[in-house]
Parts: structure tokens; sequence; C-alpha cells
């Protein structure tokens, strides 16, 4: 338990966090890697580059500051990281590291205004914040191994698939080597895959969600092919298109994550997505019809064209059924998706279009995509008085902000 002097001394430097938020973290990261290089087995380099680690941990850093009397206020949130930490193997003898170069950088960016008493009460507070996460974990850990199928850490599943469903995106079937069953999930969770890339010095981890329903004897993700412009090729992505064939071995963590499809609800349900966001949505279609069928379901997804539109073709079929309706979205439509009516609107998902054609009222909502379309999409569903209990979202990357 902290002092009452510990809680004050916290709170007051919340303000000062949020000024030096990032420069801290960025800091935090230099010193903790320049140190412990073996962590940059474990983190996503490319976020880092891009500073979207960096603010996602300084926001959380932030909110466990402001709730440090009361950490069960930000349980949900500590849940939804945890996940992901368990999904990469983070472990307790890693959060001493973390809370070592924290205090580091604190030091190093504020200088003498970090006084030593600032500085006790940050360790003292970092320790019940890590102690949080820890215990949650946890039972992430004790659950994800000793459920039917489950397992610790990565196991060795084989591609017994790879179809391509778009110009951009593939799905990979996975089979576990050792040909014993896997772990149930639950629609809209992910794995983590560990890849050794040859000729890379850190070994990279990725997430990917589950794009099939679950009761499979196979887990089915489907990557999209990150293509950089002005940046470089995404490692991973790329690495699986080109690199990765029927008969190789993944790396493959136990199904993890907190956007959820809630099958106890009968309340109709909208999936929104755009681009490879569709994947989660896949499986939350498909299970809504096996397990569901008289659930109202629309599927509404949106492309640039039907060249990079994957999976249609199953939502298609499903559409056939009474419950399901499917509406396609392309901004850039081809020639081709012209003279087929291979799309139903042009554009991009717009507020009118929302009310328009959607049970607002009753409805849940779930939506991913790119992060503009999920701002929309989110900003749109809040103004048309959707409660926020009813809409669930899942970013492809460090959770941002969808109301900046
Ligand atoms: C919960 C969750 C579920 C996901 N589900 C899916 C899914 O179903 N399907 C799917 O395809 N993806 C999914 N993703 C995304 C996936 O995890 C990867 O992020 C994605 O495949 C890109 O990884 P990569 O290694 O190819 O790219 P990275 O190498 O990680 O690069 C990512 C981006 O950063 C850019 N970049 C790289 N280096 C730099 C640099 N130095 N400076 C600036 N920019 C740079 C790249 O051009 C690229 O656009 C999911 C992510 C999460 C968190
Ligand atoms: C109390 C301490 C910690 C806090 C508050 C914290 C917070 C976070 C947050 C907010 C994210 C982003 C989650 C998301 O939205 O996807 C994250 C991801 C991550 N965390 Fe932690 N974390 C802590 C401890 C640790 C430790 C001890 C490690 C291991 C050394 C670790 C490794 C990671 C990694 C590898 C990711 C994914 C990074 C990426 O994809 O770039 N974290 N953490």
């Amino acid at each position: 338990m902290l002092n009452q002097k510990t809680i004050e001394i916290i709170k007051s430097t919340v303000p000062v966090l949020e000024k030096h938020g990032e420069t801290i973290t960025t800091r935090f990261y230099q010193l903790m890697f320049g140190n412990h290089p073996e962590l940059l087995n474990i983190f996503n380099h490319a976020n880092q580059k891009q500073g979207r680690q960096q603010k996602a941990l300084a926001g959380t850093v932030y909110a466990a500051a402001m709730y440090i009397d009361n950490l069960e206020a930000i349980l949900p949130v500590v849940k939804q990281i945890a996940h992901k930490h368990r999904s990469l193997g983070i472990k307790p003898e890693h959060y001493p590291i973390v809370g070592k170069h924290l205090l580091l950088a604190i030091k190093d960016v504020l200088g003498e205004a970090a006084t030593d008493e600032i500085i006790d009460a940050w360790g003292q507070a970092y320790a019940v914040i890590a102690d949080a996460f820890i215990s949650v974990e946890a039972e992430m850990y004790d659950e994800a191994a000793n459920k039917q199928g489950g397992w610790d850490g990565f196991r060795n599943f084989v591609v017994d698939r790879k179809v391509v469903e778009s110009d951009v995106i593939t799905s990979f079937y996975l089979m576990p080597k050792d040909n014993r069953g896997i772990a149930d999930f639950i629609p809209g969770q992910y794995i983590s895959i560990k890849l050794e890339i040859v000729g890379e010095k850190y070994t990279h981890i990725r997430q990917y969600s589950l794009s099939d329903a679950p009761g499979k004897d196979y887990y089915r993700i489907s990557v999209k092919r990150e293509a950089g412009t002005v940046n470089p090729d995404g490692m991973v992505s790329n690495y699986l298109h080109d690199g990765v064939n029927v008969g190789d071995v993944l790396k493959v963590s136990a199904p993890a994550g907190d956007f959820v499809l809630d099958t106890e609800k009968n309340t109709p349900v909208v999936l929104l997505s755009g681009g490879v966001g569709l994947t989660p949505m896949m499986s939350m279609l498909k299970t809504v019809v096996e397990i569901q069928p008289e659930r109202s379901v629309t599927f509404v997804h949106a492309a640039a064209n039907g060249n990079v539109h994957a999976l249609r073709g199953e939502v298609e079929d499903l559409s056939e059924l009474e419950n399901v309706t499917s509406y396609f979205y392309y901004d850039s439509p081809t020639e081709e998706d012209r003279r087929n009516n291979r799309f139903d609107v042009e554009g991009y998902v717009t507020r009118e279009w929302l009310k328009e054609k959607l049970s607002i009222k009753d409805a849940d909502f779930y939506f991913c995509g790119p992060v503009p379309f999920m701002k929309t999409v989110n900003r749109s569903l809040l103004e048309l008085g959707v409660k926020d209990g009813r809409i669930h979202f899942e970013f492809f990357g460090p959770k941002g902000n969808l109301e900046e």
C-alpha cells in the first residue's frame, strides 16, 4: 500500500508527465534497449520508429498515475494490455527492467526537478502498477496453458494451406505440428506469430486476428502485404507472403484479446471493416451464422476496389442467409468492378448512410480498419446516439485515440 504522501506526490506529478510523457518514454526505450538489447526480440521495431508504442505506454502511465489509489478503475485497460503481453510472452522478471529504466528516464528528462522524493514515490507507484499487471497476466497464462488444447508460450504450427484472397491478402491455414488438439477461441481474438527471419539479428513478433470461426482443427489468419512507399516494406507480412510456404513451421501463441463477439446477446450485430480489418469480422460473421442463426447480422466492408477485396466469396455465400445482410463500399472501383456491379456504394462510409441503412437503436457495433475509417465510424455512431457500451473496436497496432 502507498501512503497518502506518496499518492499526493504521484498525482501532483501527472501534469509534468503529461508534458514530458513521450520524451520520457522515448528516452526510456533508448536506455532500456542499450542495456538489454535482447528485448529487441520482443518489441516491434517499426512501432518504435513511428513512435506508436511510445504514445501507448505514455498514455497508460498517465492513467495509472491518476488512478494510483484506485487501480480497479483502469482494470479493463490493464486487461487489454495484459492480453497482448501474454501473447508476446512478457514475464514477471521483465517488469523490474522496465521499472529501473523508466525511473532513469524520468530522472534524465526532468533533471533536478526529479527530486529523490519524487523518484522514490514513482518507484513505489511503479511496483504497485507492475504487480497489478503481473497478477492479471498470471491468470491469463494459467488459463491459456490449462484450457483444453491450450499451451504456454509459442507452439509449432505447420502451414497446411496458403490461399491467395486478393492482390494484397493471403490466408494461412495453420495446424499444430504435434497433431494434438488446439484451444478454442472467441471470435475477434488474435494470435501472435514469432518469426526468425534469415539474415535478421532479432526475432519479430506480430499479431494476426483469427479469420475463421472457432471450432475447426486449424487456425486461419489472413495477412495483408504491407508494402511501403516512402517507408520500408513491412518485415513480417512480406516474409509471410514471399518466404513462408505450405509445410513450413511457424511459432504461434495461444489466442488472446478482448475484442470479442458477445454471443450471450441476441441484439442485431453490425460488423464494419476497412481493408484487412475484415479478419476479426469474418470470424464473428461465421460464428453468428453457425451458432446464432436467428440473430440479425450486417456486414459492411470498405475496400479500394475488387482487386484488393479479400474473402468476398465467403461473405456473398453467407449473405444468401435470411439473417445476413452485406454491403460493399469501394472508393476506387475499377472498370471491371463497375461492369460487374461488384459493389453497393462508391466512396467512403458516412454517418448519413449508417443512419439510413442500419438499425442504430438496438444494435451492437464492431469495427476495425485504418485509423481514419475507425475515427469516422466511431464519431458517426456516437453522433447517432449509440451508447459507448455497444461500440467495440480493435486497433491493428498499439491502441490509439479515436477522438483526437
Ligand atoms: C490485434 C491485432 C490484430 C491484427 N490482425 C491482423 C490481420 O488479421 N491481418 C493483417 O494483415 N494484419 C493484422 N495486424 C497487423 C500485424 O500485426 C502487423 O502489424 C502487420 O502485418 C505489419 O507487420 P509487418 O512486420 O509486415 O510491418 P512492420 O515491419 O511492422 O511495419 C509496419 C509499418 O511501418 C512501416 N515502417 C517500417 N519501418 C519503418 C520506419 N523505419 N519508419 C517509418 N515507417 C516504417 C512499414 O512500411 C509498414 O507500413 C494485427 C495487429 C494487431 C495488433
Ligand atoms: C507497468 C508496466 C507496463 C505498462 C504500463 C505497459 C504498457 C503497454 C501498452 C500500453 C502497450 C500497448 C498495448 C496495445 O495497445 O497494443 C504495451 C505493449 C507492449 N508491451 Fe508493455 N507495459 C508494461 C510492461 C511491459 C514489460 C515489463 C515488457 C517487457 C519487457 C513490455 C513489453 C511490451 C511489448 C513488447 C508490447 C508490444 C509492443 C509493440 O507492439 O510495439 N511491457 N505495453
